[in-house]
Formats: structure tokens, C-alpha cells, sequence
């Protein structure tokens, strides 16, 4: 079963507090989202592998490190995924931004894929799969296969908040990806808010309503 780790960086609960503040306006949650995508980053990329090489400084030649694992790609799914792009790609410039189109069909309410546009070379890459909000679960899930679909080997999943309800669907639907929360909260509402959460992620991120 893949893991659940919450990250519990005393700067990323501090800025997810703030997130979380329906007094937050669109450009300091937008700013917040993506500052709190950096930290998690940061996190997650701490076991990438290294290889030793030689480098010349000024004075002599020095012993150093550089990343040596397979290259990063960064999979926001639309729209609110987008919100955590930027940050990461401060840490990651070499990163390859992918992206995925769903929505939910609102008489089956399924997720139905409207727009993929990958890498060419998605399988030899570690993917971190990105949306701040894992609420059902569905579209995640629905995204995750789509990826898999198009030769994805290598899948982490990185949300702000996620509710239990979620956490399962993905461990049941893809127990190889592991997960990356700032926040584990309570449960969904009857409209599928997650509960406390951070109300529409979207809507806060593009000022939309
Ligand atoms: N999507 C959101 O943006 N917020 C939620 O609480 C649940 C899903």
C-alpha cells in the first residue's frame, strides 16, 4: 500500500494556516500556495540520488555532488494544480510540466478527461502529481491511470489538504504511489468540501466564484 506522509515543516503549517484563513485574499493565497508547493518540494526531493564529480573552483579542484537519479516531471491537474507549478519549479527549473484536464460529469459524476498534454519521455521520468485538494479522490485517481496509461512508471502524489475518503481511493486504486500532504483533515461534506479545508482551491487561486 503506497504511504501517507504528512509534511510537518514548522514553515509549511505556518503558511498553511494562512491558506487555510478565509481572509486571505486571491494574491497572498496565490503567493502562499505557491510557497508552501516550494517547502513540499523541498521535502520530497530530499532521497534523490547523487553521484560524486569533480568540479574547479577558483583554487582547486573539489570533490562535489550532483543529482544523478532519473529526471523530474511536474503533472498539475487543471485548474487548481496550476497553483503549485511555479513554486516547484523555483527549486526544479529543470523540470518538465505536464498536464492533465478533468472534469466531473455531473450526471454520472465521473471524471472525464479533457485535456493531456505530456513529456515525450514521461516513462523515464519521476513524476510528482500535483493538485491541492484530494477530496473523493476521483480525479486523481482518474489522472494517475491516465498517466500510467502513457507509459508513467514513477508517481508521487503531492496535495495541500487531503480527507481520509481520498487517501483511500488512492491507496485501493494505486497502492505503487505514495502520498504528500501538508495536512491530513477530517472528512468531506455533503457537497464534498473537505472539512475544515480551505474551501475551493481553484476559486481562491484564480479570484473566480
Ligand atoms: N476541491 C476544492 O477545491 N476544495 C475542496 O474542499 C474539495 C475539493
Amino acid at each position: 500500500m503506497g504511504q501517507v506522509k504528512v509534511l510537518n515543516h514548522p514553515l509549511i503549517q505556518h503558511k498553511l494556516t494562512f491558506i487555510r484563513d478565509y481572509k486571505t485574499g486571491t494574491k497572498a493565497f496565490r503567493e502562499l500556495v505557491d510557497e508552501v508547493a516550494a517547502l513540499m518540494a523541498f521535502e520530497i526531493t530530499r532521497e534523490l540520488p547523487l553521484e560524486e564529480i569533480e568540479v574547479e573552483t577558483p583554487v582547486t579542484i573539489a570533490k562535489a555532488y550532483q543529482l544523478s537519479g532519473k529526471k523530474l516531471g511536474i503533472v498539475p491537474i487543471l485548474r487548481a494544480g496550476l497553483g503549485m507549478v511555479d513554486g516547484m519549479l523555483n527549486l526544479i527549473p529543470a523540470a518538465k510540466v505536464g498536464h492533465v484536464g478533468l472534469y466531473r460529469d455531473p450526471e454520472t459524476l465521473m471524471p472525464v478527461e479533457y485535456y493531456v498534454k505530456l513529456p515525450s519521455d514521461i516513462h523515464e521520468r519521476e513524476l510528482i502529481v500535483v493538485d491541492p485538494m484530494l477530496a473523493t479522490g476521483g480525479s486523481a485517481s482518474a489522472a494517475i491511470t491516465s498517466l500510467k496509461e502513457r507509459g508513467a512508471v514513477n508517481m508521487k502524489l503531492m496535495c495541500l489538504i487531503a480527507a481520509p475518503e481520498g487517501v483511500k481511493q488512492i491507496q485501493d486504486d494505486h497502492p505503487d504511489v505514495d502520498i504528500y500532504l501538508a495536512a491530513l483533515d477530517e472528512k468531506l461534506d455533503e457537497k464534498g468540501y473537505i472539512v475544515p479545508g480551505l474551501g475551493d482551491a481553484g476559486d481562491r487561486l484564480f479570484g473566480t466564484k
